[in-house]
């Protein structure tokens, strides 16, 4: 086959070897600014790492006026008003470093330089617009604000990360989230929020720099508040200086986020026969190539290929556009909270109030906060979308029996997580636990513990199996339904001893 980038290898060398098109691409060059050399010469010795890993990288090798000349099907960049001075050069290290420096909060004075050290979503946006502005409609570039700004979440944060403290009455408190340990738990995925708090002197074989301290950072969270105010780092899955679309497209990238076991897409997608295949084929796959041929460069699924690629037939017709906003294929949230439930309108979801008055898409007997969520017309759309992308390796049928089981499931485990908070809501009632009634956390207190672990954990694993796999081991025995049910049991005969020892105290 005659890929993008062999095409490109024939007009420059004239030459093609089948299968060796990457290699030919590699020795491809471009000028590099005189801003950028200079910021090579010091950096080649000071930070090898880095400089090769930009070396190998596309941003080395093709100017931006090289990638617009690409077909609109083969293109990598997106924004069409580049400006003049970035055109016929390399993306050097000056390109993104000094971009915008008035922007940045972290901008010093380096070596002549106005140089910045995070580049964020706002600097890539000056070449690649179509995915920055995609990627802040996800859930993903909102998942710092989703966590810092609902009342509700911070209570789990708070008991997951906080200091037990035994009360004079036996009751155990939680306190405290030190912002350290916050950075490197759970924001460690969902982002933190930089600042900067000053600067200090560092003392160098080339002079002394005064180099801003960066608080929050290190952190390539999902959605990092930036220095700039935006919001997300492109590095999350494109790391740096690589910035590759090879890695983007495998499924280890979103394993370092996505492994549960509240959020077990990855281990659910690596036992499903579609990462069996990955697992046995990949080697021979091609994921550099733009666009991204079904059949022809893979023939199973990663997680890019079913949320964010750009996917064509062999004749190049487009089985589903490129997407940098994940919600586009998704109807549903699967990631229960504490249901399933429709889709989120806006990725802000701090902003959601349920009839309850908590801050949760679902209210505690399960009815959506519809107010807040994706109709049945944008379902159905969505639903087109992702079906459309199984269609190109399965028939009508597999597709509608899949996800007629897939949507059952999600019935079923509503169901199941109904059950089981009927009885921790008798818990709140009688006073056993004390939760949103008693204007106290849901998350912290040994029933609510059993009551969650049951929705948080072994609902979403059965959804994610349903809906990735069609099942399976994680579907089952491993962390399944066998699990639902034996925590709603716990539950159940937790609460029964509940009553049983009050009674006993009441009769004494
Ligand atoms: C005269 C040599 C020299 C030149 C030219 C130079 N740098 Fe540096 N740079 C350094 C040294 C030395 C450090 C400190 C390294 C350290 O402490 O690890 C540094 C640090 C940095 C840092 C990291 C700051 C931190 O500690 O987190 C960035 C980012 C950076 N340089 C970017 C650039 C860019 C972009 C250019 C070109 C516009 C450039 N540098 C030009 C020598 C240079
Ligand atoms: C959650 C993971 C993820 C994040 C974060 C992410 N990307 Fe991507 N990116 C991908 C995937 C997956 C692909 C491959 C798409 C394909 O196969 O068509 C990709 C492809 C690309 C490409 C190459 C093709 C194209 O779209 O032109 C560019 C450029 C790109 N991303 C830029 C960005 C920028 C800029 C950001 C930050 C605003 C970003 N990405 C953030 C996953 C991500
Ligand atoms: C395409 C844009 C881009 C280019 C080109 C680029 N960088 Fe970066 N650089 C980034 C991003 C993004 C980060 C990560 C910042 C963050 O999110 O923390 C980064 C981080 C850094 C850091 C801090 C990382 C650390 O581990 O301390 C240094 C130093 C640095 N770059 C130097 C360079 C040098 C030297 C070059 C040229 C060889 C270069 N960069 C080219 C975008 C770029
Ligand atoms: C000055 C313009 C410019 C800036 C700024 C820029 N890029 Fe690029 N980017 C390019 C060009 C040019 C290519 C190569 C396109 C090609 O090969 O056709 C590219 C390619 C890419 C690719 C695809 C690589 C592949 O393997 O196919 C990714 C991913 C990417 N950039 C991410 C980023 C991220 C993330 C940032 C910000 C940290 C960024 N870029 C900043 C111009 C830019
Ligand atoms: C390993 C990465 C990772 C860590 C660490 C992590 N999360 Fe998450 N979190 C995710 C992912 C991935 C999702 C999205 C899951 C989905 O939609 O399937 C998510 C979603 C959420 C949501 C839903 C937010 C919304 O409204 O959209 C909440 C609440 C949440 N996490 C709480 C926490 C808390 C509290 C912690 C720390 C105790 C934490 N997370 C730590 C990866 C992580
Ligand atoms: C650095 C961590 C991180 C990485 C890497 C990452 N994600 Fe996420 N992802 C998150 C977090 C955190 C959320 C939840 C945000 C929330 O609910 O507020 C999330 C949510 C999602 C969602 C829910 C829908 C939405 O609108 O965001 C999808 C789908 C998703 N990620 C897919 C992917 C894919 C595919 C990859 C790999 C190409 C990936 N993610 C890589 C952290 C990550
Ligand atoms: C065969 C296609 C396919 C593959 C491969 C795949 N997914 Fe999914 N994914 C789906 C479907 C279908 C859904 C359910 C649709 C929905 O939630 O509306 C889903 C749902 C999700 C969700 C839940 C979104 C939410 O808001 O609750 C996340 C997160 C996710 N996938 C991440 C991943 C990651 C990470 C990988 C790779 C390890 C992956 N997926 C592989 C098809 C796929
Ligand atoms: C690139 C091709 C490709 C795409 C796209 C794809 N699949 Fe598959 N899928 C396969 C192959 C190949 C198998 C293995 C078939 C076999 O067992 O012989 C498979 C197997 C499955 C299985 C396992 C069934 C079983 O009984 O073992 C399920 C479920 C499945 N696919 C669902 C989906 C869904 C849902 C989508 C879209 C969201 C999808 N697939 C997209 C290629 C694909």
């Amino acid at each position: 086959m005659l890929t993008a980038g062999g095409l490109f290898a024939v007009l420059c060398f004239g030459i093609v070897v089948p299968g060796q098109a990457l290699e030919e691409k590699n020795a491809e060059e471009a000028p590099v600014s005189g801003d950028s050399s200079q910021c090579l010469a010091c950096h080649e010795a000071l930070h090898p790492g880095i400089v090769e890993g930009w070396r190998k990288s596309r941003h080395a090798r093709r100017t931006p006026a090289q990638a617009l000349e690409e077909s609109e099907l083969a293109r990598r960049i997106s924004s069409e008003d580049i400006p003049e001075e970035l055109m016929n050069n390399a993306v050097g290290c000056a390109e993104c470093h000094t971009m915008r420096p008035e922007a940045h909060a972290d901008t010093f004075e380096h070596a002549g330089f106005d140089v910045h050290i995070v580049v964020s979503p706002d600097d890539c946006e000056t070449c690649h617009r179509t995915e920055r502005q995609q990627y802040s409609e996800n859930l993903m570039a909102h998942a710092y604000g989703n966590l810092e700004n609902n009342p509700l979440y911070q209570q789990l944060v708070i008991s997951v990360n906080g200091i037990p403290e035994r009360k004079e009455d036996g009751r155990v408190e939680f306190s405290g989230n030190d912002p350290q340990t916050y950075a490197e738990s759970c924001l460690y995925c969902h982002g933190t929020k930089l600042s900067v708090s000053g600067t200090k002197a560092r003392e160098t074989d080339y002079g002394t720099f005064d180099v801003p301290v960066i608080d929050g950072w290190p952190n390539q969270g999902s959605g990092r508040v930036n220095l700039d105010g935006s919001l997300g780092s492109c590095t999350a899955c494109h790391t740096r200086h690589k910035f590759s679309i090879e890695e983007a497209r495998s499924p280890s990238t979103c394993r370092e986020c996505h492994e549960g076991p509240d959020v077990p897409a990855y281990k659910i997608y690596m036992n499903s026969k579609h990462g069996g295949i990955y697992s046995s084929g990949h080697k021979d796959w091609d994921f550099s190539a733009v666009p991204w041929t079904v059949g022809e460069d893979f023939r199973s699924p990663t997680c890019a290929t079913c949320h964010a690629s750009l996917l064509t037939t062999p004749d190049g017709t487009v089985v589903a556009e490129r997407t940098h906003a994940m919600k586009e294929r998704l109807p549903w949230r699967i990631f229960g909270l504490i249901y399933a439930h429709p889709q989120p309108v806006n990725p802000d979801t701090s902003i959601i109030v349920n009839e309850q008055g908590i801050h949760l898409p679902t209210t505690l007997d399960g009815d959506f906060a519809m107010e807040y969520l994706i109709d049945e017309k944008e379902q159905a759309a969505r639903t087109e979308t992702m079906q459309s992308v199984c269609r190109s390796c399965h028939g009508d049928n597999w597709v509608d029996g899949h996800w007629a089981r897939f949507e059952n499931t999600i019935r079923q485990t509503n169901a199941q997580t109904l059950a089981a908070t009927r009885l921790i809501s008798e818990a709140w009632k009688e006073g056993y636990n004390r939760g949103p009634e008693q204007g106290e956390s849901p998350f912290d207190e040994h029933g609510e513990r059993i009551w969650s672990g049951l929705w948080l954990f072994s609902a979403n694993h059965v959804r994610f199996a349903s809906a990735m796999a069609g099942g399976g081991d994680y579907g089952v025995f491993a962390d399944g339904r066998y699990h639902m049910t034996d925590r709603y049991l716990e539950l159940h005969d937790w609460l029964e001893t509940q009553r049983k020892l009050s009674e006993t105290a009441e009769a004494k």
